[in-house]
């Protein structure tokens, strides 16, 4: 699809993406291609201007908060871990999938299991070093003003016994190309999942990260393109084993596998004669993510007989397997804060060596002696044209919301100006001292975009003061611009220095619908703040919080299209509290589902309640 033109690929959309009950939601979000939607004036804009509000100070950010463990029901069952701590309570569904993966796991063997260690560990290590395995998460926990996302044994034992599949699997078929080459199944509990992507690698990793997930609740070896470049950008996630695929394997795979369109008709006849189903390897999905069948668990039943599958797509569907039936208690359990996306980029997408030495030294040269950094990641869809138009008030309103909630701090005007005596200049009047240059309080404000409008626009502000209202010193960096969006290894390695430079921000500022945006936010277990991109509207439009740190399944189909199911047609959020429409800022006239954890949506109800009763009490 790489050589498709961008009319050809919008139309091959429009047909197979149909969108039965919300005809205008159209796959509009991969990204570097499209034009950003005008988007409307909100009607509810008192409850935007609230939301806006909903900043709290950093150090009170959410995710501290948000690890409901209430609804997780542990039964007594321990189960023991290779690492430390020996055993850990498990929930009767993760048990479940972890005993699952451990059955696939010993049929693959069809014996005892090869034990991983001594000579073959040191070979492997050495041979695919990953510092970022241990490096990567004390990065976050240093961040002074946003704690960490907690812990999650539960998710790190199921990723755990999933790596035991994968060596099981690729230690005993050996060749994989000739295994399949000769429709071979001989080994029970090995069945494969190949990940195709593209575009940018935010869509690359929404998508990968998606078909990772579903490998796991379906006890599935996955297998990875090096033509997505990810193998070469990231560390080999699985001890012992690989997961890259040559593309001259790829093109077999290609050659030889069913569409999915006829993987469909096949469930429909063998539903109508109750005869099984033939198929040794298979296509899912359009391009963009499985079609609305996929979702249905009769499918699901038929496609464990598949031996191979391939599923190409570009966006984050990872939260609607949350939406099957035969997942959703495995899911729920496993991820009882529904912080999911974020926790299977830290287990499976660790930034390689070569990449890793890049993210070290931006951090050491740049950000390290911050005392806050804050992250800001501006995307111009249609490039220069798009920039030419929107720069200055994209930058006035990044101004403004940094600003108003208390993200930089202003600068002093000088004495001279009228606005000097404003109280909120109060701190103005003292001059910094010696001591204060001793110890100076440097934030640092990273910025990722394709133009240097930004820059330039913030950098001007804080070199041509002389000082700001918290005394803070604010710093502007930003590392590349390279005016428009290439691809290849390079590209997708300096793209993963600054997603994940970003991610360790302690707040974020992201352009609405960019992958790249999301992926650092995940990276980071940050809820960002979405820059307004719209027209001007005449009142506080500049940012809007988002709803939690997962980002927007972009263009989800939302309802369930099952023929063979219950709940047949109905609409996804209806049924699961935990599911919510993305917010307006983000996804403009498309459609977006969005996993938001309840606890979340309660506090942000309170803070809008506390903050009625301030405006009540101010104008009393
Ligand atoms: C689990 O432990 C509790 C308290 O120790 C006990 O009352 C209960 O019967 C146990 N349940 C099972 C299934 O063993
Ligand atoms: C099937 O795979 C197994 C294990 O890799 C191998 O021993 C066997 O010879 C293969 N059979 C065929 C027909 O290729
Ligand atoms: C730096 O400034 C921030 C914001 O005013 C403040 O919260 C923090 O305590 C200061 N840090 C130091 C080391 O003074």
């Amino acid at each position: 699809m790489a050589n498709q033109s961008l009319a050809k690929r919008l139309k091959s959309a429009f047909r197979v993406t149909p969108t039965p009950t919300i005809g205008k939601v159209l796959p509009l979000f991969c990204l570097g291609l499209f034009l950003l939607p005008l988007f409307i004036q909100s009607s509810d804009s008192v409850n935007r201007f609230l939301r806006a509000r909903f900043t709290s100070s950093v150090e009170e950010e959410l995710p501290s908060e948000l690890a409901p463990q209430e609804n997780l029901a542990v039964d007594n069952t321990t189960i023991s871990r290779s690492k430390a701590p020996a055993s850990i309570e498990l929930a009767k569904p993760v048990k479940e999938l972890v005993d699952a993966i451990r059955e696939a796991t010993r049929l693959a063997w069809g014996g005892d299991p090869v034990p991983y260690g001594g000579e073959e560990k040191r070979n492997w290590e050495e041979q695919n070093p990953c510092r970022a395995r241990l490096e990567l998460k004390p990065l976050y926990s240093q961040r002074k003003h946003m704690k960490d996302i907690p812990e999650n044994e539960q998710w790190d034992l199921v990723f755990e016994e999933y790596g035991k599949l994968h060596r099981a699997c690729t230690t005993r078929v050996g060749d994989l190309e000739n295994y399949f080459k000769n429709e071979n199944a001989s080994i029970p509990g090995c069945k494969f999942v190949v990940a195709e992507t593209h575009f940018g690698l935010g869509n690359k990793l929404y998508h990968l990260s998606s078909v990772f997930l579903y490998a796991v609740v379906t006890q599935r070896v996955i297998l990875v393109p090096e033509s997505t470049t990810v193998p070469a950008i990231m560390c080999e996630p699985f001890p012992g084993s690989s997961w890259k695929m040559k593309p001259r394997f790829l093109d077999q795979v290609k050659k030889k596998r069913k569409t999915s369109a006829q993987f469909y008709d096949d469930v429909d006849l063998a539903v109508k004669n109750s005869s099984p189903l033939d198929t040794y390897a298979s296509a899912i999905s359009n391009e963009w993510k499985p079609e609305p069948r996929f979702w249905c668990d009769t499918e699901q039943n038929y496609l464990t007989k598949i031996t191979w599958l391939t599923i190409d797509g570009c966006l984050l569907w990872v939260h609607k397997l949350w939406a099957i039936d035969m997942f959703r208690p495995a899911m729920e359990a496993v991820f009882p804060d529904r912080i999911v996306f974020g926790r299977i980029l830290r287990s499976v997408m660790l930034p390689g060596d070569p990449v890793w030495e890049r993210i070290l030294h931006v951090n050491e040269v740049y950000l390290r002696n911050a005392d806050k950094q804050v992250g800001i990641q501006v995307r111009y869809w249609k490039g220069e044209k798009l920039y030419d138009e929107k720069n200055e008030l994209v930058n006035d309103r990044v101004k403004r919301c940094v600003w108003e909630n208390n993200i930089l701090p202003e600068v002093c005007p000088s004495k001279e100006d009228p606005n000097f005596d404003d109280p909120k200049y109060a701190k103005c009047k003292d001059k910094l001292t010696a001591a204060d240059h001793k110890h100076p309080n440097i934030t640092k404000v990273l910025i990722a975009s394709l133009f240097l409008g930004l820059h330039d626009h913030l950098n001007d502000i804080y070199l041509r003061h002389e000082t700001t209202t918290t005394k803070e010193a604010v710093g502007l960096i930003q590392l590349t611009n390279e005016m428009i969006q290439g691809s290849g290894v390079e590209v997708d390695s300096q793209a993963l220095v600054e997603i994940i430079s970003l991610s360790m921000s302690d707040v974020l500022l992201v352009t609405p619908m960019s992958t790249f945006g999301g992926v650092a936010q995940a990276y980071g277990g940050l809820i960002p703040w979405f820059i307004e991109f719209a027209k001007p509207k005449g009142e506080p439009d500049q940012c809007e919080r988002g709803l939690g740190i997962e980002p927007c399944f972009l263009g989800a189909n939302i309802h369930y299209s099952c023929k063979y199911d219950p709940p047949g047609y109905q609409d996804v959020p209806d049924l699961f509290s935990y599911f919510k429409s993305c917010l307006f800022i983000d996804v403009g006239d498309g459609y977006g589902m969005q996993m938001v954890p309840d606890k979340l949506l309660i506090d942000l109800k309170r803070s809008f309640i506390s903050f009625v009763c301030r405006l009540d009490l101010s104008s009393s």
